[in-house]
Protein backbone atom coordinates (compact mmCIF):
# COMPACT_ATOMS: atom_id res chain seq x y z
CA UNK A 1 0.00 0.00 0.00
CA UNK A 2 1.38 3.98 -0.96
CA UNK A 3 2.45 5.68 2.10
CA UNK A 4 -0.58 8.08 1.14
CA UNK A 5 -2.80 5.79 1.74
CA UNK A 6 -1.63 5.09 4.93
CA UNK A 7 -2.14 8.54 6.14
CA UNK A 8 -5.78 8.52 5.55
CA UNK A 9 -5.87 5.21 7.68
CA UNK A 10 -3.87 6.06 10.32
CA UNK A 11 -5.97 5.95 13.58
CA UNK A 12 -7.45 4.03 16.33
CA UNK A 13 -10.63 2.76 14.69
CA UNK A 14 -7.67 1.01 12.03
CA UNK A 15 -7.47 -2.92 11.17
CA UNK A 16 -5.08 -5.11 9.18
CA UNK A 17 -6.51 -8.37 6.86
CA UNK A 18 -6.36 -11.39 7.88
CA UNK A 19 -8.18 -12.50 11.66
CA UNK A 20 -6.93 -14.92 14.13
CA UNK A 21 -5.41 -18.37 12.75
CA UNK A 22 -4.80 -21.97 14.67
CA UNK A 23 -1.00 -20.75 13.84
CA UNK A 24 -0.92 -17.61 16.21
CA UNK A 25 -2.53 -18.76 18.68
CA UNK A 26 -0.59 -22.11 18.92
CA UNK A 27 2.63 -19.59 19.13
CA UNK A 28 1.22 -17.26 21.65
CA UNK A 29 0.15 -20.36 23.93
CA UNK A 30 3.75 -21.44 23.55
CA UNK A 31 5.22 -18.44 24.20
CA UNK A 32 2.78 -17.42 27.07
CA UNK A 33 4.31 -20.25 29.18
CA UNK A 34 7.11 -18.28 30.28
CA UNK A 35 4.29 -17.22 32.68
CA UNK A 36 4.62 -20.36 34.27
CA UNK A 37 8.02 -20.23 35.40
CA UNK A 38 7.47 -16.93 37.26
CA UNK A 39 4.03 -18.07 38.35
CA UNK A 40 5.49 -21.70 39.61
CA UNK A 41 7.88 -19.66 41.88
CA UNK A 42 5.27 -17.21 43.24
CA UNK A 43 3.38 -20.00 44.38
CA UNK A 44 6.08 -22.90 45.46
CA UNK A 45 8.01 -20.22 48.05
CA UNK A 46 5.53 -19.63 50.21
CA UNK A 47 4.23 -23.21 51.08
CA UNK A 48 7.91 -24.24 50.95
CA UNK A 49 8.65 -21.74 53.57
CA UNK A 50 5.52 -23.37 55.87
CA UNK A 51 7.26 -26.82 55.74
CA UNK A 52 8.85 -28.24 58.85
CA UNK A 53 11.10 -30.01 57.37
CA UNK A 54 12.81 -27.28 55.37
CA UNK A 55 12.42 -24.84 58.33
CA UNK A 56 14.24 -26.92 60.47
CA UNK A 57 17.10 -27.50 57.83
CA UNK A 58 17.67 -24.35 56.85
CA UNK A 59 15.49 -21.25 59.26
CA UNK A 60 15.83 -23.31 62.64
CA UNK A 61 14.96 -20.04 64.46
CA UNK A 62 12.03 -19.67 62.75
CA UNK A 63 10.90 -23.41 63.22
CA UNK A 64 11.60 -22.55 66.94
CA UNK A 65 9.45 -19.72 67.25
CA UNK A 66 6.57 -21.69 64.83
CA UNK A 67 6.75 -24.76 67.25
CA UNK A 68 5.59 -22.11 70.12
CA UNK A 69 3.02 -20.38 68.20
CA UNK A 70 0.21 -20.85 70.48
CA UNK A 71 1.85 -18.53 72.54
CA UNK A 72 3.24 -16.03 70.90
CA UNK A 73 2.07 -12.91 69.28
CA UNK A 74 0.58 -14.15 65.69
CA UNK A 75 1.36 -11.41 63.63
CA UNK A 76 5.22 -12.03 64.54
CA UNK A 77 5.75 -15.80 64.38
CA UNK A 78 7.03 -15.21 60.77
CA UNK A 79 8.92 -12.08 60.95
CA UNK A 80 12.44 -13.74 60.11
CA UNK A 81 14.80 -11.85 57.52
CA UNK A 82 16.40 -14.47 56.32
CA UNK A 83 13.63 -16.44 55.68
CA UNK A 84 11.89 -13.69 53.53
CA UNK A 85 15.16 -12.99 51.59
CA UNK A 86 14.81 -16.66 50.73
CA UNK A 87 11.95 -15.42 48.57
CA UNK A 88 12.71 -12.11 47.55
CA UNK A 89 16.06 -12.60 46.69
CA UNK A 90 14.61 -13.91 42.86
CA UNK A 91 13.54 -10.47 42.68
CA UNK A 92 16.26 -8.65 43.15
CA UNK A 93 18.08 -11.03 40.58
CA UNK A 94 14.95 -10.86 37.91
CA UNK A 95 15.08 -6.95 38.41
CA UNK A 96 18.69 -6.62 37.23
CA UNK A 97 18.24 -9.39 34.68
CA UNK A 98 15.52 -7.49 32.92
CA UNK A 99 18.01 -4.40 31.76
CA UNK A 100 20.28 -7.51 30.24
CA UNK A 101 17.16 -8.95 28.33
CA UNK A 102 16.25 -5.87 27.56
CA UNK A 103 19.36 -5.66 24.78
CA UNK A 104 18.90 -9.06 24.29
CA UNK A 105 15.35 -8.95 22.91
CA UNK A 106 16.01 -6.34 20.96
CA UNK A 107 19.02 -7.08 19.50
CA UNK A 108 18.74 -11.25 19.64
CA UNK A 109 15.40 -11.72 19.43
CA UNK A 110 12.22 -11.92 21.91
CA UNK A 111 12.78 -15.98 20.88
CA UNK A 112 16.42 -16.32 22.32
CA UNK A 113 15.25 -14.57 25.43
CA UNK A 114 12.61 -16.61 26.33
CA UNK A 115 14.87 -20.22 25.86
CA UNK A 116 17.74 -18.05 27.90
CA UNK A 117 15.26 -17.31 30.35
CA UNK A 118 14.08 -20.95 30.50
CA UNK A 119 17.28 -22.42 30.71
CA UNK A 120 18.76 -20.16 33.18
CA UNK A 121 15.66 -20.93 35.27
CA UNK A 122 16.34 -24.88 35.02
CA UNK A 123 19.82 -24.46 36.41
CA UNK A 124 18.00 -22.52 39.51
CA UNK A 125 15.55 -25.15 39.72
CA UNK A 126 18.69 -27.80 39.93
CA UNK A 127 20.56 -26.20 42.32
CA UNK A 128 17.39 -25.81 44.83
CA UNK A 129 16.27 -29.14 44.57
CA UNK A 130 19.90 -30.56 45.82
CA UNK A 131 20.34 -27.52 48.22
CA UNK A 132 22.53 -29.06 51.03
CA UNK A 133 22.86 -24.91 52.60
CA UNK A 134 21.58 -22.19 53.12
CA UNK A 135 23.90 -20.79 50.04
CA UNK A 136 22.82 -23.09 47.41
CA UNK A 137 19.42 -22.40 47.92
CA UNK A 138 19.79 -18.42 47.47
CA UNK A 139 22.44 -18.81 44.55
CA UNK A 140 19.43 -21.50 43.11
CA UNK A 141 17.45 -18.59 43.58
CA UNK A 142 19.43 -16.13 41.47
CA UNK A 143 19.19 -18.42 38.51
CA UNK A 144 15.72 -18.83 38.99
CA UNK A 145 15.34 -14.71 39.07
CA UNK A 146 17.40 -13.89 36.25
CA UNK A 147 15.25 -16.48 34.33
CA UNK A 148 12.24 -15.01 35.19
CA UNK A 149 13.46 -11.49 34.70
CA UNK A 150 14.36 -12.55 30.63
CA UNK A 151 10.95 -14.57 30.65
CA UNK A 152 8.89 -11.57 31.91
CA UNK A 153 10.79 -8.71 29.17
CA UNK A 154 10.28 -10.99 25.81
CA UNK A 155 6.81 -12.99 26.51
CA UNK A 156 4.64 -10.14 27.07
CA UNK A 157 6.94 -7.95 23.93
CA UNK A 158 6.43 -11.47 21.80
CA UNK A 159 2.92 -11.76 22.66
CA UNK A 160 1.64 -8.33 21.99
CA UNK A 161 3.60 -7.95 18.57
CA UNK A 162 2.03 -11.40 17.41
CA UNK A 163 -1.24 -10.82 18.12
CA UNK A 164 -3.93 -9.58 15.27
CA UNK A 165 -4.84 -6.15 17.06
CA UNK A 166 -8.55 -6.84 18.18
CA UNK A 167 -7.68 -10.09 19.52
CA UNK A 168 -4.01 -8.38 21.49
CA UNK A 169 -6.18 -8.04 24.55
CA UNK A 170 -6.89 -11.88 25.16
CA UNK A 171 -4.30 -13.00 23.95
CA UNK A 172 -1.68 -10.93 25.85
CA UNK A 173 -3.68 -12.11 28.52
CA UNK A 174 -2.57 -15.90 28.19
CA UNK A 175 0.45 -14.63 29.91
CA UNK A 176 -0.87 -13.81 33.06
CA UNK A 177 -3.34 -16.87 32.67
CA UNK A 178 0.04 -19.03 32.56
CA UNK A 179 1.25 -17.51 36.01
CA UNK A 180 -1.89 -17.73 37.84
CA UNK A 181 -1.35 -21.81 36.30
CA UNK A 182 1.99 -22.10 37.69
CA UNK A 183 0.90 -20.38 40.94
CA UNK A 184 -2.30 -23.24 41.48
CA UNK A 185 0.42 -26.32 40.07
CA UNK A 186 3.01 -25.01 42.75
CA UNK A 187 -0.07 -24.55 45.60
CA UNK A 188 -0.91 -28.35 44.37
CA UNK A 189 2.85 -29.96 44.31
CA UNK A 190 3.14 -28.47 47.49
CA UNK A 191 0.21 -30.10 49.45
CA UNK A 192 1.27 -33.26 48.08
CA UNK A 193 4.74 -32.87 48.89
CA UNK A 194 3.85 -32.10 52.31
CA UNK A 195 2.83 -35.07 53.00
CA UNK A 196 5.91 -36.75 52.22
CA UNK A 197 6.61 -38.30 55.20
CA UNK A 198 10.50 -38.95 55.29
CA UNK A 199 10.66 -34.85 54.85
CA UNK A 200 12.43 -34.22 51.44
CA UNK A 201 9.32 -33.08 49.89
CA UNK A 202 10.55 -29.69 49.43
CA UNK A 203 12.96 -30.80 47.74
CA UNK A 204 10.53 -32.50 44.81
CA UNK A 205 8.75 -28.87 45.11
CA UNK A 206 11.70 -26.80 44.34
CA UNK A 207 12.92 -29.32 42.14
CA UNK A 208 9.37 -29.78 39.88
CA UNK A 209 10.31 -25.98 38.92
CA UNK A 210 12.57 -27.82 36.02
CA UNK A 211 9.26 -29.30 34.46
CA UNK A 212 7.97 -25.30 33.39
CA UNK A 213 11.76 -24.40 32.40
CA UNK A 214 11.64 -27.44 30.13
CA UNK A 215 8.46 -26.49 28.58
CA UNK A 216 9.90 -22.89 27.96
CA UNK A 217 12.91 -23.55 26.75
CA UNK A 218 11.80 -26.14 24.47
CA UNK A 219 8.71 -24.87 23.14
CA UNK A 220 9.99 -21.27 22.26
CA UNK A 221 12.95 -23.22 20.11
CA UNK A 222 10.18 -24.11 17.55
CA UNK A 223 8.61 -20.42 17.67
CA UNK A 224 9.31 -17.92 14.98
CA UNK A 225 10.53 -14.76 16.27
CA UNK A 226 7.79 -12.04 15.41
CA UNK A 227 7.49 -10.15 12.72
CA UNK A 228 8.36 -6.50 14.06
CA UNK A 229 11.49 -7.87 15.20
CA UNK A 230 12.38 -9.50 11.78
CA UNK A 231 11.44 -6.70 10.19
CA UNK A 232 13.79 -4.53 12.30
CA UNK A 233 16.82 -7.34 12.04
CA UNK A 234 16.36 -6.43 8.10
CA UNK A 235 15.02 -10.14 7.84
CA UNK A 236 12.34 -9.02 5.21
CA UNK A 237 11.51 -12.04 3.49
CA UNK A 238 11.65 -14.25 6.87
CA UNK A 239 8.72 -11.39 8.19
CA UNK A 240 6.56 -11.72 5.58
CA UNK A 241 6.50 -15.46 5.46
CA UNK A 242 5.91 -15.23 9.17
CA UNK A 243 3.16 -12.49 9.23
CA UNK A 244 1.28 -14.23 6.08
CA UNK A 245 1.19 -17.39 8.09
CA UNK A 246 0.41 -15.92 11.41
CA UNK A 247 -2.33 -13.78 9.51
CA UNK A 248 -3.54 -16.55 7.70
CA UNK A 249 -3.46 -14.07 4.20
CA UNK A 250 -0.82 -12.97 1.55
CA UNK A 251 -2.98 -9.38 2.31
CA UNK A 252 -0.47 -8.46 4.14
CA UNK A 253 1.25 -5.36 2.96
CA UNK A 254 -0.41 -2.63 4.73
CA UNK A 255 0.78 -4.42 8.37
CA UNK A 256 4.08 -4.90 6.61
CA UNK A 257 4.46 -1.37 5.40
CA UNK A 258 3.48 0.35 8.84
CA UNK A 259 5.42 -2.80 10.97
CA UNK A 260 8.56 -1.17 8.32
CA UNK A 261 8.01 2.30 8.98
CA UNK A 262 8.24 1.55 12.95
CA UNK A 263 11.42 -0.08 12.03
CA UNK A 264 12.94 2.68 10.40
CA UNK A 265 11.28 5.48 12.90
CA UNK A 266 12.71 2.45 15.22
CA UNK A 267 16.35 2.63 13.21
CA UNK A 268 17.03 6.10 14.31
CA UNK A 269 17.28 5.06 17.45
CA UNK A 270 20.86 4.48 18.69
CA UNK A 271 20.56 4.13 22.40
CA UNK A 272 16.72 3.39 23.76
CA UNK A 273 17.80 4.20 27.17
CA UNK A 274 18.30 8.19 26.04
CA UNK A 275 15.82 8.16 23.71
CA UNK A 276 12.86 7.22 26.20
CA UNK A 277 14.10 10.16 28.03
CA UNK A 278 12.36 12.71 25.59
CA UNK A 279 9.41 14.27 26.09
CA UNK A 280 7.09 12.90 23.65
CA UNK A 281 7.77 9.37 25.47
CA UNK A 282 6.84 10.77 29.04
CA UNK A 283 3.19 8.84 28.84
CA UNK A 284 4.64 6.15 28.01
CA UNK A 285 7.48 6.04 30.99
CA UNK A 286 5.23 6.92 33.71
CA UNK A 287 2.54 3.72 32.36
CA UNK A 288 5.65 1.33 32.26
CA UNK A 289 6.13 2.25 35.45
CA UNK A 290 3.22 2.69 37.40
CA UNK A 291 1.02 0.34 36.56
CA UNK A 292 3.20 -2.21 37.80
CA UNK A 293 4.48 -0.66 40.83
CA UNK A 294 0.81 0.26 41.50
CA UNK A 295 -0.23 -3.97 40.96
CA UNK A 296 2.28 -4.78 43.56
CA UNK A 297 0.56 -2.25 45.69
CA UNK A 298 -2.49 -4.11 46.05
CA UNK A 299 -0.43 -6.21 48.15
CA UNK A 300 -1.51 -9.30 45.53
CA UNK A 301 1.73 -11.03 46.73
CA UNK A 302 0.99 -11.06 50.45
CA UNK A 303 -1.51 -13.71 49.33
CA UNK A 304 0.23 -15.42 46.75
CA UNK A 305 3.67 -15.88 48.63
CA UNK A 306 1.94 -15.89 52.41
CA UNK A 307 -1.19 -17.27 51.81
CA UNK A 308 -0.27 -20.17 54.04
CA UNK A 309 1.45 -18.44 56.75
CA UNK A 310 -1.25 -16.30 56.86
CA UNK A 311 -3.43 -18.77 57.32
CA UNK A 312 -1.32 -20.52 59.83
CA UNK A 313 -1.58 -16.82 61.40
CA UNK A 314 -5.68 -17.26 61.39
CA UNK A 315 -4.54 -20.22 63.38
CA UNK A 316 -5.27 -23.04 60.41
CA UNK A 317 -3.14 -26.29 60.87
CA UNK A 318 -0.37 -26.82 58.29
CA UNK A 319 -2.59 -29.18 56.25
CA UNK A 320 -5.27 -26.62 56.16
CA UNK A 321 -3.43 -23.60 55.62
CA UNK A 322 -2.07 -25.52 52.30
CA UNK A 323 -5.35 -26.28 51.17
CA UNK A 324 -6.68 -23.04 51.46
CA UNK A 325 -3.78 -21.31 49.18
CA UNK A 326 -5.17 -24.34 46.85
CA UNK A 327 -8.55 -22.64 47.09
CA UNK A 328 -7.31 -18.98 46.53
CA UNK A 329 -4.91 -20.42 43.95
CA UNK A 330 -7.99 -21.71 42.36
CA UNK A 331 -9.67 -18.89 42.09
CA UNK A 332 -6.94 -16.61 40.89
CA UNK A 333 -7.10 -19.12 37.36
CA UNK A 334 -10.70 -18.96 37.13
CA UNK A 335 -10.75 -15.10 37.61
CA UNK A 336 -8.09 -14.57 34.74
CA UNK A 337 -10.67 -16.35 32.39
CA UNK A 338 -13.00 -13.42 32.90
CA UNK A 339 -10.45 -11.05 31.88
CA UNK A 340 -10.02 -13.01 28.35
CA UNK A 341 -13.65 -13.20 28.14
CA UNK A 342 -14.08 -9.40 28.62
CA UNK A 343 -10.48 -7.22 28.02
CA UNK A 344 -11.14 -6.69 24.33
CA UNK A 345 -14.94 -6.34 24.56
CA UNK A 346 -14.82 -4.18 27.84
CA UNK A 347 -11.72 -2.59 27.38
CA UNK A 348 -8.92 -2.20 29.72
CA UNK A 349 -10.16 1.35 32.05
CA UNK A 350 -13.44 -0.69 32.95
CA UNK A 351 -11.29 -3.81 34.19
CA UNK A 352 -8.87 -1.70 36.26
CA UNK A 353 -11.46 -0.12 37.54
CA UNK A 354 -13.64 -2.42 38.48
CA UNK A 355 -11.25 -4.52 39.75
CA UNK A 356 -9.56 -1.24 41.99
CA UNK A 357 -12.88 -1.53 43.64
CA UNK A 358 -13.81 -4.69 44.58
CA UNK A 359 -10.17 -5.19 45.96
CA UNK A 360 -11.04 -1.77 48.10
CA UNK A 361 -13.68 -3.50 49.60
CA UNK A 362 -12.48 -6.57 50.19
CA UNK A 363 -9.35 -5.31 51.66
CA UNK A 364 -10.86 -3.20 54.18
CA UNK A 365 -12.92 -6.22 55.27
CA UNK A 366 -10.10 -8.62 55.71
CA UNK A 367 -8.59 -6.14 57.58
CA UNK A 368 -11.44 -5.37 59.53
CA UNK A 369 -12.23 -8.90 60.14
CA UNK A 370 -8.89 -9.89 61.45
CA UNK A 371 -9.06 -6.72 63.55
CA UNK A 372 -12.19 -7.91 65.21
CA UNK A 373 -10.31 -11.02 66.23
CA UNK A 374 -7.11 -10.58 66.76
CA UNK A 375 -6.83 -6.70 68.02
CA UNK A 376 -3.57 -5.44 68.73
CA UNK A 377 -2.17 -8.34 70.78
CA UNK A 378 -1.93 -11.01 67.50
CA UNK A 379 -3.18 -13.37 70.30
CA UNK A 380 -6.52 -15.24 69.77
CA UNK A 381 -8.62 -18.72 68.45
CA UNK A 382 -10.50 -18.31 65.42
CA UNK A 383 -13.18 -20.28 65.20
CA UNK A 384 -13.55 -22.54 61.70
CA UNK A 385 -16.33 -20.66 60.18
CA UNK A 386 -14.84 -17.33 60.84
CA UNK A 387 -11.80 -18.14 59.29
CA UNK A 388 -13.52 -19.62 56.37
CA UNK A 389 -15.33 -16.00 56.20
CA UNK A 390 -11.59 -14.52 56.00
CA UNK A 391 -10.93 -16.75 53.29
CA UNK A 392 -13.75 -16.27 51.32
CA UNK A 393 -12.81 -12.57 51.46
CA UNK A 394 -9.58 -12.89 50.23
CA UNK A 395 -10.71 -14.60 47.64
CA UNK A 396 -13.26 -11.88 46.10
CA UNK A 397 -10.10 -9.60 46.86
CA UNK A 398 -8.03 -12.44 44.83
CA UNK A 399 -10.90 -12.60 41.83
CA UNK A 400 -10.75 -8.72 41.36
CA UNK A 401 -7.34 -8.68 40.86
CA UNK A 402 -6.95 -11.26 38.97
CA UNK A 403 -9.44 -10.29 35.95
CA UNK A 404 -7.71 -6.45 36.05
CA UNK A 405 -4.64 -5.71 37.29
CA UNK A 406 -2.97 -8.79 37.25
CA UNK A 407 -2.77 -8.95 33.42
CA UNK A 408 -3.68 -5.41 32.29
CA UNK A 409 -0.02 -4.47 34.41
CA UNK A 410 1.31 -6.65 31.89
CA UNK A 411 -0.41 -6.31 28.58
CA UNK A 412 -1.05 -2.33 28.93
CA UNK A 413 2.56 -1.18 28.96
CA UNK A 414 3.41 -3.65 26.55
CA UNK A 415 1.31 -2.62 23.75
CA UNK A 416 1.11 1.58 24.33
CA UNK A 417 4.92 2.04 23.42
CA UNK A 418 6.69 2.75 19.77
CA UNK A 419 9.00 -0.09 18.37
CA UNK A 420 11.54 1.90 19.19
CA UNK A 421 11.46 2.05 22.98
CA UNK A 422 9.33 -1.16 23.62
CA UNK A 423 12.13 -3.49 24.52
CA UNK A 424 13.46 -0.57 26.93
CA UNK A 425 9.98 0.19 28.34
CA UNK A 426 9.08 -3.18 28.97
CA UNK A 427 12.19 -3.79 31.09
CA UNK A 428 11.16 -1.35 32.53
CA UNK A 429 8.00 -2.39 33.82
CA UNK A 430 9.81 -5.77 34.57
CA UNK A 431 12.43 -4.14 36.67
CA UNK A 432 9.77 -1.83 38.86
CA UNK A 433 6.98 -4.98 38.69
CA UNK A 434 10.38 -7.08 40.30
CA UNK A 435 11.45 -3.68 42.84
CA UNK A 436 8.08 -3.96 43.91
CA UNK A 437 7.03 -7.18 44.64
CA UNK A 438 11.10 -7.64 46.83
CA UNK A 439 9.80 -4.63 49.04
CA UNK A 440 6.47 -6.25 49.57
CA UNK A 441 7.67 -9.90 50.08
CA UNK A 442 11.02 -8.46 52.06
CA UNK A 443 9.05 -5.81 54.35
CA UNK A 444 5.22 -8.37 54.70
CA UNK A 445 5.90 -9.84 57.57
CA UNK A 446 8.16 -6.90 59.84
CA UNK A 447 4.91 -5.04 58.51
CA UNK A 448 2.51 -7.42 60.08
CA UNK A 449 4.30 -7.99 62.82
CA UNK A 450 4.00 -4.08 63.59
CA UNK A 451 0.94 -2.47 61.22
CA UNK A 452 -0.90 -5.71 62.34
CA UNK A 453 -4.25 -5.60 60.28
CA UNK A 454 -3.92 -1.89 59.56
CA UNK A 455 -1.63 -3.04 56.25
CA UNK A 456 -4.43 -4.66 54.77
CA UNK A 457 -6.22 -0.91 54.87
CA UNK A 458 -2.74 0.47 53.63
CA UNK A 459 -3.26 -1.81 50.77
CA UNK A 460 -6.79 -0.76 50.49
CA UNK A 461 -5.62 3.06 50.00
CA UNK A 462 -3.43 2.07 47.07
CA UNK A 463 -6.52 0.41 45.38
CA UNK A 464 -8.50 3.96 45.75
CA UNK A 465 -5.25 5.66 44.13
CA UNK A 466 -5.20 2.95 41.66
CA UNK A 467 -9.00 3.56 40.28
CA UNK A 468 -8.75 7.23 39.98
CA UNK A 469 -5.40 7.47 38.32
CA UNK A 470 -6.81 4.72 35.77
CA UNK A 471 -9.95 7.19 35.49
CA UNK A 472 -7.66 10.38 34.40
CA UNK A 473 -4.66 9.01 33.32
CA UNK A 474 -4.80 6.22 31.21
CA UNK A 475 -6.56 6.48 28.00
CA UNK A 476 -8.27 3.15 25.77
CA UNK A 477 -6.01 1.12 23.95
CA UNK A 478 -8.82 -1.78 22.60
CA UNK A 479 -8.70 -2.51 19.33
CA UNK A 480 -5.87 0.32 18.38
CA UNK A 481 -2.85 -1.53 16.38
CA UNK A 482 0.21 -1.36 18.24
CA UNK A 483 2.25 0.59 15.87
CA UNK A 484 -0.61 2.91 15.43
CA UNK A 485 -0.60 4.20 19.53
CA UNK A 486 0.95 7.52 19.06
CA UNK A 487 -2.78 8.81 17.88
CA UNK A 488 -4.28 7.67 21.44
CA UNK A 489 -1.96 9.23 23.18
CA UNK A 490 -2.46 12.44 21.19
CA UNK A 491 -6.10 12.90 21.53
CA UNK A 492 -6.03 12.39 25.77
CA UNK A 493 -6.43 15.26 27.50
CA UNK A 494 -3.52 15.39 30.10
CA UNK A 495 -0.87 13.64 27.28
CA UNK A 496 -1.82 14.92 24.32
CA UNK A 497 0.11 17.91 24.96
CA UNK A 498 3.60 16.19 25.54
CA UNK A 499 2.96 14.56 22.07
CA UNK A 500 4.28 17.11 19.12
CA UNK A 501 2.31 17.01 15.97
CA UNK A 502 4.97 16.06 13.69
CA UNK A 503 5.21 12.92 15.99
CA UNK A 504 2.40 12.03 13.76
CA UNK A 505 3.87 12.61 10.67
CA UNK A 506 6.81 10.97 11.49
CA UNK A 507 4.89 8.00 11.93
CA UNK A 508 3.43 8.26 8.87
CA UNK A 509 6.21 8.81 6.67
CA UNK A 510 8.85 6.78 8.69
CA UNK A 511 11.11 10.14 8.62
CA UNK A 512 12.36 12.15 11.07
CA UNK A 513 10.27 15.22 11.44
CA UNK A 514 12.87 17.52 10.21
CA UNK A 515 12.65 15.80 6.91
CA UNK A 516 8.72 15.50 6.91
C1 LIG B 1 1.95 -10.33 39.32
C2 LIG B 1 2.52 -11.21 40.36
C3 LIG B 1 1.40 -11.90 41.09
C4 LIG B 1 0.52 -12.64 40.12
C5 LIG B 1 -0.66 -13.26 40.81
C6 LIG B 1 1.10 -11.13 38.39
O1 LIG B 1 0.54 -10.31 37.42
O2 LIG B 1 2.97 -9.65 38.61
O3 LIG B 1 3.32 -10.47 41.22
O4 LIG B 1 1.90 -12.80 42.02
O5 LIG B 1 0.07 -11.78 39.12
O6 LIG B 1 -1.48 -13.95 39.93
Amino acid sequence: MAGGAMVSSVGPNKSYNGGMTFYVFWAILVASCGGLIFGYDIGISGGVTAMHPFLMKFFPSVYEKEIGIQNTNQYCTFNSETLTLFTSSLYLAALVASFVASTVTRKFGRKISMIFGGLLFLIGAVLNGIAFNVAMLYIGRVFLGVGVGFASQSVPLYLSEMAPCMYRGRLNVLFQLMITIGILIANLVNYGSDKIKAGWGWRLSLALAAVPALIVMLGASFLPDTPNYLIDSNKHKEAKVVLKRIRGTDDIDEEYNDISLASQASKLVNDPWKKILERKYRPHIIMAALLPGLQQLTGINVVMFYAPVLFKTLGFGNEASLASAVITGGVNVAATFVSVALVDRKGRRFLLIEGALQMFIFQVIVGSLIWAKFGTSGVAVVSQPYAMGVVFCICCFVAGFAWSWGPLAWLVPSEICPLEIRSAAQSITVAVNMLFTFIIAQIFPWLLCNAKFGLFYVFAFFTLVMASFVWYYLPETRGVPIEEMWSVWKEHKVWGKYIPDDVMETEKTGKPSEEV
